[in-house]
């Protein structure tokens, strides 16, 4: 396996992807990490990875020097390169002017990294400092216009820095410079791949929960989907799962996951009616803070008094991915987790005394669709756009009621279901009506009308820690406007959202 040091990089998680994109397993760990601890977990390759400090800033990241005694091939990515050169006795300028975007690279030597990639070719830089004098037995193995320095090695000890960051796309043989990495330098195997995990986790589940019982929570998203099936694969029918309807779902949506799960794998599952209870706490709140505690924890209150009714449970199963993990542990933590009060069920297990079972969380959500394809769950399942946890409440700007969650429901099954005709719905990580609290003056038939008006929010996003509106076509546009006016009553506008995050967010709530 792999460590990737994680020095704060926006990319962090996208070089565990690429790496992983080779089927070799990685993990990424916080740069205080312990020198010992890394060598317990015996990596075969280490890749530090970026960051936004410079060396020279008091409270740049650091990690002990011994690690490049350990004998374990490094990869040093932009600040994780400075950091290499500076720490063994080379120079590093201080940037006057960041450089950023495309650089054309030349190859002065092209072991190891750069074989069988020809002379040259578009590299994409995001740095300030840069390095300027090499440590001993380091030699520059491609350079750029801008910087002389654009990629160093030390042969001998296998120590190999780059200044671009050959994780993003627009690096032209960046993942097959990570694949020379893996290979020709670490000699990894390829023995990450979805069916070796699904394996190893169904044993370690049946090992770890025995003749117990697990609860958990199905959403119908992917995420609990795929944990669900997992856990249900290893165990039968001692996991047991809460579906709560709190009235703030889709259009059809308890009846797609019923089709689409429950059917298949003849789940043991409660379904709850909870929707009185969530509107009628939900009465009068405007604010979208308010609007997530309430939910949060009328959710917790509900399925703990499910779980109640069910005998000897000791486990709680859940859809927690790799990103998640990554975030809590980063010494930096991640943009998302503050901007909003995401709801999860987090609350629960020490309340309920339940030990958790998360068997997703070593996994990408790419990765979790992969296994849900070799768990033989249905197409429609495993590409479901995301939902979040407080569902439609945070789609209505203003008070939730059941009639503007009924104007809503409808006018998000007509937007989706045009995009699903377009073929567009797997190419946007999510698209979505929301209902906004204004009123405006239309025309319909030869009556004035003063009606609701409705957004189209579409995305497209890796992660979403990051997204750009999706440049619908025109024509789908007007076609999903005239089928929600038309269609829907009380509404007469619909408007665009063309705004990306930052320094939107994708949820208008
Ligand atoms: P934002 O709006 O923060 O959303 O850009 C990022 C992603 O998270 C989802 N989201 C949530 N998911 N509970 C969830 O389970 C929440 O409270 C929540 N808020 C946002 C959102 O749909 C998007 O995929």
């Amino acid at each position: 396996m792999i460590i990737i040091i994680d020095f704060g990089s926006q990319f962090n998680q996208l070089i565990a992807r690429r790496v992983r994109e080779h089927n070799v397993y990685c993990q990424v760990e916080p740069s205080n990490i312990s020198v010992s601890k890394i060598r317990s977990l015996q990596p075969q390759g280490i890749i530090l990875s970026g960051g936004p400090s410079s060396i020279y800033e008091d409270n740049s990241p650091i990690i002990d020097k011994s690690l490049f005694d350990l004998g374990v091939p490094i990869l040093g990515i932009c600040y994780g390169m400075h950091y290499m050169v500076h720490s063994l006795g080379g120079k590093i300028k201080k940037a006057e002017k960041k450089e950023y975007g495309f650089a054309n690279l030349d190859i002065i030597d092209a072991e190891p990294l750069f074989k069988d990639m020809g002379t040259g070719f578009q590299c994409w830089m995001s740095h300030g400092d840069s390095a300027m004098e090499l440590p001993e037995n380091f030699v520059v193995t491609a350079s750029t216009e801008n910087t002389p320095i654009a990629a160093i090695a030390h042969h001998k000890q296998k120590i190999y820095g780059l200044q671009f960051h050959p994780e993003v796309e627009h690096s032209i043989n960046g993942s097959a410079m990570i694949g020379h990495f893996l290979f020709d330098v670490c000699h990894c195997s390829k023995s990450w791949t979805m069916k070796s995990f699904c394996d190893g986790a169904v044993s370690q589940i049946k090992d770890a929960v025995g003749d117990k019982k697990v609860i958990m929570g199905l959403s119908g998203g992917v995420d609990s989907s795929v944990a669900a099936s997992l856990i249900h694969k290893a165990i039968g029918k001692h996991l047991f799962c809460i579906f709560v309807d709190n009235g703030l779902l889709r259009k059809n949506e308890k009846e797609a996951l019923e089709i689409s799960l429950i059917k298949n794998l003849d789940l043991n599952i409660r379904f709850v009616d909870a929707k009185e209870k969530f509107l009628s706490k939900l009465q009068g709140v405007t604010d979208p803070e308010k609007k997530r505690k309430i939910i949060g924890s009328l959710f917790i209150e509900v399925f703990e008094a499910e779980a109640a009714e069910i005998e000897g449970a000791e486990f709680l199963g859940q859809g927690t991915l790799y990103p998640d993990i990554i975030e809590s542990k980063s010494a930096f933590g991640g943009p998302s987790s503050i901007i909003k009060s995401h709801h999860n069920v987090g609350g629960l297990p020490e309340k309920m005394k339940l030990k958790l079972i998360e068997p997703l969380q070593l996994l990408f959500k790419d990765e979790v669709r992969k296994l849900g394809a070799e768990l033989g769950l249905h197409d429609d399942l495993i590409w479901r756009q995301p939902f979040p946890g407080p569902g439609l409440a945070i789609r209505i700007m203003g008070e939730i009621t059941a009639f503007r969650l009924e104007i809503l429901r409808e006018a998000d099954a007509i937007l989706l279901d045009e995009i699903r005709k377009a073929g567009l719905y797997r190419e946007l990580w999510q698209s979505f009506a929301v209902l906004l609290p204004v009123k405006s003056v239309g025309v319909m038939g030869d009556k004035r009308t003063f009606a609701n008006c409705i957004a189209i929010r579409a995305v497209t996003s890796n992660d979403a820690m990051t997204a750009d509106w999706a440049k619908l076509p025109h024509d789908l546009l007007g076609k999903i406007s005239n089928r929600i006016i038309n269609e829907v009553d009380n509404i007469n506008r619909v408007v665009f959202d063309i705004t990306s995050k930052p320094p939107g967010t994708i949820e208008w709530e």
